[in-house]
């Protein structure tokens, strides 16, 4: 009998109301003074609801927030990096009382949670950005998101009424619950996760294969949550996964899944937020290559990998799988690495994103070397397109 890895913190949690209680709650919610939620919030009301962020029930309150700010750890004791809070305005604040229910709102109008005020606390922004993203200038995208999340925030567990309706990507909507089925039945023991916020290329590929070797299979798990604006839109995202899995993957050894959840772009602390997470929709192992989640010059190339090395293993349970910055090498005539290539650097295809968008919008596919032709493609058709 296969049985699929603990989740953080030991139980898959559910927060998705069902049935009669979702009516008698959808009937309270009506009453309840509401707070409109972004759809960064709402993504992470996805994830708490469903377990991907198991073992949090709700949004933290202010000694979670500052004991994961400080150390890395939830007050329960798991490793935890990124707090999951929620911000209001003073002015909302002010009409929030401890222990009263508030309904969250989403940007359409929709009810989608109730959540039990057990804290209110001021949003320490400069703290939240210098643990968390090791910097204050608001230029990084993700310091600049937690200056959006408003001066007071709100802790309390969720009931989700409604979870956020999602028309695209459905046949890879897969809650943990289901990931964790679905690697059962296929008989994976060993399942390696990889997280990406870009199309796959030829190194993202290689590490990946490079894994399958000693894992059963593949949990590729692209991020379809909020994302920086320059970044490769979800959609066209998809296809070039689509292609690629059909073209040069064994179908049986891979299942493709959404993590929903937005980009924080916080480099090492979002690599280990990026496993636990892993861990919950029931992967064993978890890839790490170059600057994880990194975004500019914030973060050193291999920090994400190093970070893993604060905690103990028995804490995080998935185990990372470090990869070393892989390119093309035309002497090798393969993918390779500083560790298992001997040639200089000119001998090496190696491509920056800047680069590829500059060649994708003069109308030039990337090499072969960098993308596969298919992908290549259909980033070249959306370049057009835009
Ligand atoms: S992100 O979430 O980490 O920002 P991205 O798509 O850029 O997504 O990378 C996905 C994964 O591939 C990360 O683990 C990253 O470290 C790794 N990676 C990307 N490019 C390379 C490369 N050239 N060599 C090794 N690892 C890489
Ligand atoms: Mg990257």
């Amino acid at each position: 009998m296969i049985k699929s890895i603990t989740p953080h913190g030991g139980k898959l949690i559910n927060r998705l109301a069902l049935g009669a209680e979702r009516e008698a709650l959808l009937t309270i919610s009506k009453f309840l003074p509401a707070v409109a939620v972004d759809d960064r919030v709402l993504s992470d009301i996805e994830m708490i609801a469903t377990g991907g962020l198991s073992p949090l029930e709700g949004f933290m309150g202010r000694e979670d927030f500052l004991s994961v700010c400080n150390h890395m750890h939830l007050t329960t004791g798991e490793p935890w990096t990124i707090p999951v809070v929620l911000g209001v305005s003073r002015e909302q604040a002010d009409q929030i009382r401890l222990g009263s229910d508030i309904r969250l709102d989403g940007p359409d109008g929709t009810a989608h949670a109730i959540l039990h005020v057990t804290d209110k606390y001021d949003h320490d922004v400069l703290l939240h950005a210098a643990k968390v993203y090791r910097t204050e200038e608001t230029a990084h995208p993700g310091v600049a998101a937690v200056h959006q999340v408003g001066e007071v925030l709100i802790g309390g567990p969720i009931r989700v009424l409604t979870l956020p309706r999602h028309d695209d990507f459905t046949p890879y909507r897969l809650t943990p619950a289901q990931s964790r089925k679905l690697f059962i039945d296929r008989g994976w023991r060993r399942v390696v996760g990889f997280q990406t916020r870009n199309p796959i290329h030829r190194a993202h590929e290689y590490i990946i294969k490079c894994a399958m070797e000693i894992t059963d299979g593949l949990f590729l798990h692209p991020l379809m949550g909020a994302t920086k604006g320059d970044d490769i839109p979800g959609d066209v995202r998809m296809k070039c996964y689509e292609v690629l899995v059909e073209g040069y993957f064994p179908q049986d050894r891979v299942v493709i899944g959404i993590n929903p959840a937005a980009m924080r772009y916080a480099g090492p602390r979002e690599a280990i937020f990026h496993a636990i997470i892993r861990k919950n929709y029931g992967c064993t192992h978890f890839i790490v290559g170059r600057d994880h989640a990194g975004v500019g010059n914030y973060y050193g190339t291999y920090d994400a990998q190093l970070i893993f090395d604060e905690f103990e293993a028995h804490e995080l349970d998935i185990e990372p799988m470090f990869f070393e910055h892989s390119f093309w090498c035309k002497p090798c005539g393969q993918m390779a690495s500083a560790k298992t290539c001997p040639h200089s650097g000119d001998d090496h295809v190696f491509l920056s994103g800047t680069k590829v968008r500059e060649l994708l919008s003069g109308g030039e596919l990337p090499p072969a070397e960098f993308s596969r032709p298919e992908v290549a493609r259909i980033l070249i058709e959306a370049y057009r397109g835009s």
